[in-house]
Order: C-alpha cells, then structure tokens, then sequence
C-alpha cells in the first residue's frame, strides 16, 4: 500500500525553468526549444505536465525574446519573463503569481526533457507534500549536495560551490525536480536572500526553511537515472536523443515489431504498428504513421504521415509523406510518395517513380522513371517506364483521367487536362494533348523513315 498525503488529490501547478542562455549550446535559438525526437525539449515537459493533470502550467523564459512563449501559443499555458536571471528561486517567484495559489506546485525544467509521468507521480505521491527528487551519483560533481541528519532526514541542500570538503564527499544530488505546497512555497521565496558565493536566489534554500518549520521532506528517486540528465550542449543533446530514441525503440519491439538495429531507428512522432512488422535500418518516422500487419519497410525509408495497410513492402530508400497506400502493394526502390496520394490494393510503384495528389487503382501499376501528378487512375492500368503527366501549364494544375485497363506506353507525355479511357493503349513516345477514346492504339508520333544513301559527318 502506497502511504498517501493530503496534497495527493489536489490541485496542481507545474512550473517550467527554462530562462537560462544556453552559453555552450553556441546557438541564437534558445536551449530548450532544440529539439529531441523533432520536438522542443520543452514540449517534452509540457506534455508530462499534462499527463500529470496540471491545471496551471507556467514556462518561466528569458533568453531568446518572445521565441518560447510563441512556440508555446495556444498550449493553454501562461508564461513569466525572468529579466535578468538571479538564480532558480528567483525565477520561480516571477512564476508564481501566475498559478493558482491552491494545492501543490511542481518545479520542472525546460533542460530536462525525458523525465518520466512515472517518476513524478511517484514524487507527487511521497509520505510528505514536500517530495524532493534525488539522485545517487558517482561523480556529483557540479550538484547541489543533498544534506541528510543523523537520523536520515533531509536538512539542506548545499551548491557545490558552498559546499565544505564533507559535503562535497556526498554523492546524493538534488535533481532540482521538487514538488510542495504552492502557499508555503511563496511564503518562502519571499525569505530568499542571496548571500553566497554565487549571488543568486537559490531555490534549493526553501529546503532548509521547510525543515526548520518542521515540515518533512520525503525523497524520491528516478525510475531511470536519464530522466534527471540536463542539456547544456550539442554533445549532450545527442546523447539524450539516442536514450530517447532506444526507449521508444524498445516500447516497439516489445509490443511486437522487429527493428534490425534498435540503434538505427529514429521515430519523430507517433509510430502505431500491426502484428510482425518488420523495419529495416536506418529509417526514420515523422508525424502519424501506420503500419498494419506484416507490413516491411526496407533500409533508409523517410515515412512521414502514412497509412500503410498489411503485407505491404516498402523497398529500400523510398520517401513517403502523406499517402495511404492500401494492402499487398510494392513500392520502391527509391519510389518518392508525396502528399494526397491514395494507392489501391496491390499496386506497383517503383525505382525513381514520383506521385503526387494521385488516385491510383487496384493492381496499377508505374513501375519505372514517371511522374504522377494529379492525377486519377483506375485499376489494372499499366504505366510505361517514362511516362509523364504534364500537370502544369505555368499558371495552373490540371488533372490526368486514366481508366481501368489502360496500357500507357513507354516515354509518354499525357498534357492535362486530359483523359485515357477504359482499355486504352497509347503508343510509346506519344505525346498526348487530346482525349484518348476506351479501346484500340492512341499514338502521336511521326512515322519512322529510313534514309538509305545518308551519310555521318566525319572529323577532317
Ligand atoms: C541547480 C540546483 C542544484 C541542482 C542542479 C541540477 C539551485 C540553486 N541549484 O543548479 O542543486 O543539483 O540544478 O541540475 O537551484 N534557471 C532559470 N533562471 C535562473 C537560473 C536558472 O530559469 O535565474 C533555469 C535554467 O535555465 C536551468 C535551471 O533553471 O534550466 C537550472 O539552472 P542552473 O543554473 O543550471 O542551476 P545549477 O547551478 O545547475
Ligand atoms: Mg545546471
């Protein structure tokens, strides 16, 4: 049984640091709107504030102008301008007039994006409404040291760069991550003074005056230690990239999908996949994509905002954004799928063939070197290696009509708007300009000639 606190089921505000520079991020984007897994570190925080149920979150910000509360816009969130930065207790305190002054707040950082819903509920539900997040380090270099009393409790926590050579021997370290009751947190922040040796408003302080009211402070520890890792460089960002990256590559294949390498794999969005799905390495995923049953993607595939129905198989190198591409179809090598396209059961796209606002039928098939754009194409059409649609006349688009059973030949030009009917076949190397009737040969091509006495220039 979990001892519950009283605070478990009340209001909750989250407040999110996020107005430090970034100095070794070398950047003029600020630090917590770099990205992992395409997405601001802050986001990140964000959205665990959300599934915590906050009801009031507040993104403290400084560095970089209006930059972070317009990314956030609309999120429903408020936002506190820390000019200048005096220290993390300062910046909590221009955040708190902005939360409701019921319940307990929740301290979170724009820098720490991968900490975890279960680490903080666990938090949230600690024996004490003070919960305070720690963490045992080998090297807590850098920390601020969490002092503990003869009896175990925690007393204070010190900053290394005020700690004494007893304190620094101590390996637990304040993650920053806190939670307590808001009232009293502001009571405290008021106290702060900044008397050591980095002149800031420390919030770590408001432990001290915590214990000293007698109030307890309970410590929880994360369920994984990178949870609690902060970004402060480039190096840094990547190494919280790949950490994320496994996390949701183990999530997938534990619910059933093969990934050749976990460490070639790179999801930038939400990724929803049927039984015995095979992924193949190097490919990246961005925005929604679903992948039903027994669906193959084969290496380095860029798949963004895709339905991708069962027994499908993308071969190698293919690049497919915004397509529902329906059961048992072939696609690729290096097909290029782009938005609004719709691919019927079975068909055939291949090597160096682009689509683009298309329809295309059951069992159709372009199997080589074309351009499809807007176009509408029935079933059991056959697209010769070459063929074109000539969508643009400069100013406007203009829609392709093929119907079923057409047999385009190879090297052709279909000028839209222009429409092949049922069964057609059009010569190889037609251009067409002209509505093509259903049945028979359509070719616009001149005749073949042969010139028998012609010469080849030759070199002097
Ligand atoms: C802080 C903690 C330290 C803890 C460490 C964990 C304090 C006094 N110390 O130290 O105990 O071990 O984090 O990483 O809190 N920020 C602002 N405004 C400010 C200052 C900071 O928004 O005026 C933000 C920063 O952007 C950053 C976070 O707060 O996201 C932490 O600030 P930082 O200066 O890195 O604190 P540390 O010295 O590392
Ligand atoms: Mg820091």
């Amino acid at each position: 049984m979990t001892i519950m606190n009283v605070y478990e089921q009340s209001n909750l505000n989250v407040i999110i640091l996020a107005a430090g520079k970034g100095t070794r991020m070398y950047s003029s984007l600020p630090k917590v709107l770099h990205e992992i897994a395409g997405r601001p570190m802050v986001s990140h925080v964000v959205a665990t504030a959300r599934e915590l149920g906050a009801s009031d979150i507040c993104v403290v910000y400084g560095h970089g102008g209006q930059k972070v509360p317009e990314l956030l816009d609309g999120e429903h969130i408020s936002f506190a301008r820390q000019e200048p930065q005096l220290g993390t207790g300062h910046a909590v305190q221009c955040a708190v007039p902005q939360v409701s002054r019921n319940g307990r707040t929740l301290i979170l950082y724009g820098d720490v994006p991968l900490i975890g819903k279960n680490t903080l509920q666990r938090l949230l539900s600690a024996a004490s409404p003070f919960g305070l997040l720690t963490v045992r380090l080998q090297n807590p270099r850098g920390y601020g040291r969490i002092v503990r009393d003869h009896q175990g409790r925690v007393f204070k926590i010190v900053e290394e760069k005020d700690s004494n050579p007893a304190e620094k021997a101590i390996t637990e370290v304040n993650t920053g991550v806190m939670v307590l009751p808001t009232e009293k947190l502001s009571e405290w922040l008021g106290r702060l003074q900044n008397n050591n040796t980095q002149g800031e408003y420390y919030l770590t302080d408001v432990v001290a005056m915590a214990v000293n009211e007698g109030m307890g402070i309970a410590t929880v520890q994360p369920e994984h230690e990178w949870e609690v890792l902060g970004v402060n460089n480039r190096a840094q960002l990547a190494e919280l990239e790949r950490i994320h990256q496994n996390h949701l590559a183990s999530e997938l294949m534990h619910a059933g999908v093969t990934l050749a390498d976990p460490n070639r794999f790179d999801l930038r969005g939400s990724l929803r996949c049927g039984r015995d799905v095979f992924i193949d390495v190097n490919c990246l995923f961005e925005g929604d994509v679903f992948l039903g049953d027994e669906v193959r993607i084969g290496a380095n595939c860029v798949i963004r905002n895709a339905v991708i129905d069962q027994n499908t198989v993308i071969e190698p190198f293919s690049h497919i954004d915004g397509a529902r591409i329906a059961s048992s179809c072939k696609i690729g090598p290096y097909a290029r799928i782009r938005p609004s396209t719709i691919l019927g059961e079975k068909a055939h796209v291949g090597n160096f063939v682009e689509i683009k606002n298309a329809e295309i039928g059951e069992g159709s098939k372009a199997n080589h070197l074309s351009y499809i754009g807007d176009a509408t194409i029935g079933s059991g059409v056959n697209i010769g290696a070459g063929t074109i649609t000539c969508n643009y006349d400069g100013a406007k688009k203009h829609r392709t009509v093929i119907e079923d059973g057409a047999f385009i030949g190879s090297d052709t030009q279909l000028v839209a708007p222009v429409t092949i009917g049922r069964n057609a076949t059009i010569g190889a190397g037609s251009t067409i300009t002209r509505n093509a009737p259903e049945g028979g040969l359509t070719l616009s091509r001149s005749k073949q000639v042969h010139i028998e006495y012609w010469k080849r220039p030759r070199k002097e």
